[in-house]
C-alpha cells in the first residue's frame, strides 16, 4: 500500500484537465463506514457536463457505495454531494432522481412480472420515483417514445414478453432502456454491461456511444476493458474506498500500480 500511498501524490499531480463542462455532481471528502469499514475515505469527485467518467477498481471498492450515497440510497457520515451547486444531503432517493440523477442497478430491480413495454412505459409515469418531467406527455406520445427506445435497445419483438422471461442480455437492455425514457440529466450505471457476450457489449457500447452524443451526461461502473476503453473520457479509480486517481484513461490504465490493482481482482 506504501507505494501506492506514494504514487498518489504522482497521479494528483499529472492529473489531465477536466474539460470546461459545467460540474453537474461535485462530491466532496464524503465518508461513509458500515462498522469499522470505511468504504468512502475522504472521496472528492466532481462529474461534468458531458463527460463519461467510468468508476473502475476490484470488488468492494466501494463502487456502488458511491452510487448509494449519491442518489440517497444512503446517508454519508459526512462529506458533501452537490448537484449543479445544490446539495444532496438529506433528501430521499425519489426526490434526488426527480432532479435529473437517473440510475441502474446492478441488480438490475425490473418488476419482473411486467411487460417489456410496462416497464419502461412506468419510468414515465408521474408516481414513478424515476419520474421526470417528459413524463408530461400524453399516453400515445408516451408509447411512440417507449417504442422508440425499444427498436434503439434491440427489444421491440419483446414489447409484450414479461421481463421474466427475457435473457440475460435482454434484462440488461431493458435496464438500460428504462434509464432512456428517464429524460435525467446525468446517468449512473452500476455494470450495465456485465456477463455481456462479445455481440451484446458491443451493441451496448454503441447505444452507449450514440446516447452519450446526445447529450446525457454518464458515470459508468464498469470491468470490460473493450467498454472503459471504448467509452471514457475520463476513468476514477477507487480502492478500499479511497480514489486513487482521477484522470485519462491512459493515464490511469498504464498506471503499474493501479493496473496491479486492477487485473490482481479481475474474477471479483
Ligand atoms: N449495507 C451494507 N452494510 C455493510 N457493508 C456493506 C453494505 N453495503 C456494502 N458494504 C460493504 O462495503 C464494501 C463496498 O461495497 P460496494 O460498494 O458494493 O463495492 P463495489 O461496488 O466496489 O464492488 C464491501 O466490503 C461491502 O461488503
Ligand atoms: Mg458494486
Amino acid at each position: 500500500m506504501n507505494a501506492i500511498t506514494e504514487h498518489e501524490g504522482a497521479m494528483q499531480a499529472a492529473l489531465a484537465p477536466q474539460g470546461d463542462g459545467e460540474v453537474l455532481l461535485s462530491i466532496r471528502h464524503l465518508n461513509k463506514s458500515f462498522g469499522g469499514l470505511k468504504v468512502t475515505n475522504d472521496v472528492s469527485l466532481d462529474l461534468r457536463a458531458g463527460i463519461v467518467t467510468t468508476l473502475v477498481g476490484p470488488n468492494g471498492a466501494g463502487k456502488t457505495t458511491l452510487f448509494n450515497q449519491i442518489t440517497g440510497h444512503l446517508v454519508p457520515d459526512d462529506g458533501e454531494i452537490l448537484w449543479r451547486g445544490q446539495s444532496l444531503i438529506g433528501r430521499r432517493h425519489f426526490q434526488i432522481a426527480r432532479m435529473g440523477i437517473a440510475r441502474t442497478f446492478q441488480d438490475l430491480r425490473l418488476f419482473n412480472q411486467m411487460s417489456v413495454e410496462e416497464n419502461v412505459l412506468t419510468v414515465m409515469e408521474p408516481v414513478s420515483w424515476i419520474w421526470q418531467p417528459g413524463g408530461c406527455a400524453a399516453r400515445q406520445q408516451r408509447l411512440e417514445r417507449v417504442h422508440d427506445i425499444l427498436a434503439r435497445t434491440g427489444l421491440a419483438t419483446k414489447a409484450r414478453t414479461r421481463a421474466l422471461d427475457l435473457s440475460y442480455a435482454e434484462r440488461k437492455f431493458l435496464s438500460m432502456a428504462r434509464i432512456m425514457a428517464a429524460d435525467a440529466r446525468i446517468w449512473l450505471l452500476d455494470e450495465p454491461a456485465s456477463g455481456l457476450d462479445r455481440s451484446s457489449y458491443k451493441r451496448f457500447l454503441g447505444l452507449l456511444r450514440s446516447e452519450v452524443a446526445k447529450g446525457v451526461t454518464v458515470c459508468i461502473i464498469e470491468h470490460n476493458l473493450d467498454i472503459v476503453v471504448g467509452i471514457s473520457d475520463r476513468i476514477a479509480f477507487l480502492d478500499q474506498g479511497k480514489l486513487l486517481a482521477d484522470g485519462l484513461p491512459d493515464e490511469v490504465l498504464k498506471n503499474p500500480h493501479l493496473a496491479a490493482i486492477y487485473f490482481g481482482d479481475q474474477t471479483s
